[in-house]
This record gives structure tokens, sequence and C-alpha cells, in this order.
């Protein structure tokens, strides 16, 4: 597999330029994608198994021996650290009767011992030992069977893999937003809260969500108040690779607000004190001053504070860059803290879906607290993460993502009325429209 090395990492400016209007077919999307076992399965063989997906942190397996877990669809995915301290990633699968072999979500071993009849693979796959050798007629297993391995790089702090083995790179698959993303210093990132929700709905639900804004004042009344949403305001960005990026301004209240001093102060204060700035010189309708007197300040004492922003574009350091990486994530980074989410599809249910969160925080050097008003929550450098599991209501992804989980299950409940259609998208939806039509290329190959 392809090592990630940070010395290669492109830390330049990022690059803001508008990509041109894709030519859209405007074909419908008709709702039985989103509940047709047929077209589930279709999305199985022509997208699951042919592109990139996100295993793990690459800072679980930090130790030879480390080893994680995890699912897409039907298929059991594992991730090993070798003795060569490479990491591969292998179907979690023993070569004997097809038991799945490591079942916990992680642990460290020196080989890896199938619970059954103890067949036994080192941490490069390798089939080491099987009981009673001698009494296989065809010849012992040995050497002849090895754990499968499949496609795999690190990039970005994360472990990627791919089970096509003809598949593109991860670079050429990612195209020019690899770049941009290597402007923050991913592997730095540490994940303070992993939750996964068991949906009812399915998994492009979640896609089609995050590839909009249309929705945000309404699902997130909050948001308006330190976040602009507007078509007119913010960059919508469709690459050829069939990803997209929104550039959301940050650092105060979205152009259509009337009035809201009170809650957007109330929301920065934490953010404004920690950069030295007094909220109170906001009030009497200075609002608007914040995202640039905010620049200015982390330009001026982020080095103090611990912070290398030298990488980044003054707009990065108050805004919300939100990318969409086809098929199934999506992530807004900010230089202090990000969210990244996405859906797995479920084994055999089209109408169900794993919709996974991760926030992850960069703290400054010295920093042993950071305060987030996405996750309306201090987080400190002790916490530890566990992995949160359940239905919605039975965790949290925090107030703001927990606002679109309430949407997901009733709008999946819709889609499948006599009285529906089709859809009918606004010009500020087009990433959604380039998502399904992305996806019917695929399907197509
Ligand atoms: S199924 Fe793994 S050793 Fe038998
Ligand atoms: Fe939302």
């Amino acid at each position: 597999m392809a090592d990630y090395d940070p010395g290669e990492v492109n830390r330049q400016l990022a690059d803001l330029t508008k990509q041109p209007e894709p030519n859209l077919r405007n074909q419908p999307i008709t709702p039985e994608r989103y509940f047709s076992k047929e077209w589930m399965e279709r999305e199985w063989d022509t997208v699951w198994t042919k592109t990139w997906q996100i295993a793990c942190l690459e800072s679980e397996l930090a130790n030879i021996g480390d080893y994680t877990t995890t699912t897409l669809g039907t298929e059991r995915i594992l991730c090993v650290r070798g003795d060569d301290d490479q990491i591969r990633v292998f179907y979690n699968v023993c070569q004997h009767r097809g038991l799945e072999l490591m079942k916990d979500e992680c642990g460290n071993e020196k080989r890896l011992t199938c619970p059954y009849h103890a067949w036994t693979y080192d941490l490069k796959g390798t089939l080491k030992f099987v009981p009673d050798e001698a009494d296989f007629e065809q010849g012992s297993p040995c050497g002849k069977l090895n754990l499968v391995e499949m496609k795999s790089e690190v990039w970005a702090g994360f472990v990627w893999y791919n089970m096509d083995d003809d598949c593109a790179p991860l670079r050429d698959y990612l195209g020019p937003i690899a770049d941009q993303i290597d402007t923050y210093p991913m592997q730095e990132f540490r994940r303070t809260h992993w939750v996964t929700v068991e949906g009812d709905f399915n998994w492009k639900l979640v896609q089609d969500n995050f590839s909009e804004s249309y929705h945000v004042p309404f699902v997130h009344p909050d948001a308006k108040f330190t976040l602009e949403y507007g078509r007119e305001d913010c960059q919508f960005d469709h690459y050829s690779e069939g990803h997209c990026r929104m550039l959301m301004p940050g650092g105060g209240p979205a152009a259509a607000v009337k009035g809201g001093e009170k809650e957007t102060l109330e929301r920065m204060a934490k953010e404004l004190e920690f950069w030295e700035l007094d909220p109170a010189d906001y009030e009497g309708g200075k609002t608007r001053n914040i995202r640039k007197d905010l620049q200015r300040a982390k330009r001026k004492l982020g080095e103090a504070k611990g912070y290398d922003f030298s990488s980044y574009h003054d707009d990065q350091l108050t805004d919300n860059w939100h990318y969409t990486i086809f098929p199934n994530l999506s992530f807004s980074l900010k230089p202090e803290s990000n969210i990244w989410l996405r859906a797995r599809p479920h084994p055999s249910d089209p109408e169900k879906c794993l919709f996974d969160m991760w926030f992850m925080v960069l703290f400054a050097k010295g920093q042993t607290e950071y305060y987030s008003y996405v996750m309306g929550d201090t987080i400190s450098t002790e916490t530890v993460v566990p992995h949160m599991q359940g239905k919605d209501h039975e965790v949290t992804t925090g107030p703001a993502i927990d606002e679109d989980l309430e949407i997901w299950p009733q709008q999946q409940r819709g889609l499948h009325s006599r009285g529906y259609k089709r859809d009918y998208l606004a010009s500020q939806e087009s990433r959604m429209r380039y998502f399904h039509e992305t996806l019917e290329d695929w399907m197509a190959r």
C-alpha cells in the first residue's frame, strides 16, 4: 500500500477558484432509488465495491499489532499494522470456513487467530498455523491460503480502502480537493466524538442533505446567527471527479438575519474571548465586523496561542469549508475543529443505514480545553472517545446534526407515497442533483 508521507503534503494556500457550473441532465430523481432492493444491489456492484472508503483513523493503528474492524453493507473489513510497520486492509474472513475473523472493533494481537479451529495468520495476513496440518489430503493450506488484502492508502490521517483491485489511486479519485484538504494537518486532529446512528432511512438522504444549505434556516434555526447559508453569499463548486465544495462564510450572522445580535454574541462569546476580542464591542449593530476582526486576531495571536495558521487563506480561519466526496462522505473543515459525516449502507435493507459522525479537534500546543458551539460543549484533551452507537434519540450527534437526523426518517416515509413522483429542485440544490447524476454514471459503467 502507498503510505502517507507528511513530507509530501502540499500546504499551499487553498485554491478558491470557482469551478464552472456543470451541465446537468436534469432527469427525475425518482423515489424508488431510496427503497428499491434491486437499486440497492446495483449500487453494491457498481459503487460500494468500486469507490474509496474510510476504514478508520491512522491513529487507531499507532502500534504494531493494532487492528480495527468495520463494515460496509455485507462486507467485513479488517485493518492491521504489521510488524513491518505497514498498514494493510483485509477482508475480515477466515479462509477455512468463512468465519468473521476478528469480532472486536479494535485490539492488539501478535497473531490473528480464528476462534473456530484456530487457523492463525500473521500480521501480514499470511496463514502460519493450522491444527492437524497433515490431515489435509489436498495439502497444507499454509503457503496456499492467506487473508485477502484489498487496496488501501493512508491519507489525511485516515486509512482508506477500495475493494476494486483496478481502482484509480486515491489522489486521482479525489482530484483537486485533495490539495485543499492538505492545507489542514488532519493527522494531528484528535477525534473527540464518535457516534454511529442506526438510521431508518436510505444512505442517500444523508448525502442529499449535506449537499445543500437550502434547508439550513428551517432545520437549524440557530445556525443563521453564526453562519452564512444564502446562495448569494456562499460559493458552490462541482468538481469533475463528482465531488463538491461549499464555502460558507462564518464568524457572524447570515446576511438575511434581522436583529439577532444577542444570539450571535452569546454563541460566539467564548471564541471571541479566546482570541482576545470583547463581545461588547460588537453590540449596537456591529456583529458583521466580527468575521474580519476574528481573522485578524487569529493571524496576530495564532502562533502565541499554539496554532500554525500559515497554510490557511484568511477565509479558512472563520468559514466553514464543506466538502462532499462521492459517494457518501461529507465534512466541514475549520482550523481548530471539524465534523465528518457519512452514511454506510445496511447489509440488506435499503431503508436503513449506519450514519457515522466524527468530531475532530486540533488542540493548540499547551491547550487542554476547546469550546465548540457546533457541539454546544467544552471538549477536553482528557476526553476519552467511546464509540456511541444506537438508534436516533438513543445517542446524540450534537445539537446541529441531531436536527438533520429528525428529517431523514420522515422523508423516508414520505418517499413511499403515491402522491410523490419526483424532485423539483432549486438551483442552489445543484450539488444534490450532481451527486445523483454521478451515482447514475457509476451505476451505468
Ligand atoms: S473457520 Fe476459521 S479456523 Fe475454521
Ligand atoms: Fe443540516
